[in-house]
């Protein structure tokens, strides 16, 4: 079974797909992550995540790096991941490896942007995980100041909503609700109301058992 958990920066997916996961037993992949690898690779070596060809190269490396290291998380590392991520050839470079994950038995849960669109979209269950700009700036506030960096919530906002047209904006898979995607506005919810509103949606979903 596969679910798949799309939507913009910040909105809560990653939460939301992880306690998922956890509750059925599901395999759990972040595919932000991997963009996030793509971008620090290329970073670390000093390169540029424009340069094209040199991107393609480390989508097609990406199993050998960490999807734990911690600096996949810093907000210059999500900036390179986001203009990666409009390259043809990464997304390209990627999706075998998203495909093969989702694959796992008895079933997956992938968070990303495209995952109900492109990645698997015969997928039974999909979210379309979102909440406002203001909300979302202001979680990624929080979780920044948290960890002690040095941010103005202004600036935050805008950084996302420059983030939001980029992701939205590119020609190649670019961030969308799937037709039959339920739709979760999260700007309301807390963390458990929006998973109560997850698991009704998926347990009418789920194989009945024999
Ligand atoms: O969810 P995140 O912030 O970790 O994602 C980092 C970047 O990767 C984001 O700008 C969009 C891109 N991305 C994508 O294009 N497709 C995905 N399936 C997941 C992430």
């Amino acid at each position: 079974m596969i679910i798949a958990v799309d939507g913009p920066v910040a909105a809560g997916k990653g939460t939301l797909a992880r306690r998922i996961a956890d509750k059925y037993g599901f395999k759990y992949l972040d595919t932000g992550a991997l963009y996030r690898a793509v971008g620090l690779s290329l970073l670390q070596k000093g390169q540029d995540p424009n340069a094209e060809d040199l991107a393609v190269e480390a989508a097609r490396n990406v199993a050998d790096i960490s999807l734990a290291d911690p600096e996949l998380r810093l907000e210059h590392v999500g900036n390179a991941a986001s203009i990666v991520a409009a390259n043809q050839g990464v997304r390209a470079a990627l999706l075998d490896y998203q495909r093969e994950v989702a694959e796992h038995s008895p079933g997956a849960v992938l968070d990303g942007r495209d995952i109900g669109t492109v990645v698997c979209p015969a997928a039974e269950v999909k979210l379309f995980v979102t909440a406002s700009a203001e909300v979302r700036a202001l979680r990624r506030f929080d979780e920044l100041t948290a960890k002690g960096e040095d941010v103005k919530l202004a600036q935050v906002l805008s950084d996302l909503k420059e983030r939001d047209a980029r992701d939205q904006g590119r020609a190649s898979a670019p961030l969308a609700k799937a037709e039959d995607a339920h739709l979760l506005d999260t700007t309301k919810l807390d963390i458990e109301a929006a998973l109560d509103a997850a698991y009704e949606i998926i347990e009418k979903h789920l194989p009945t058992k024999t």
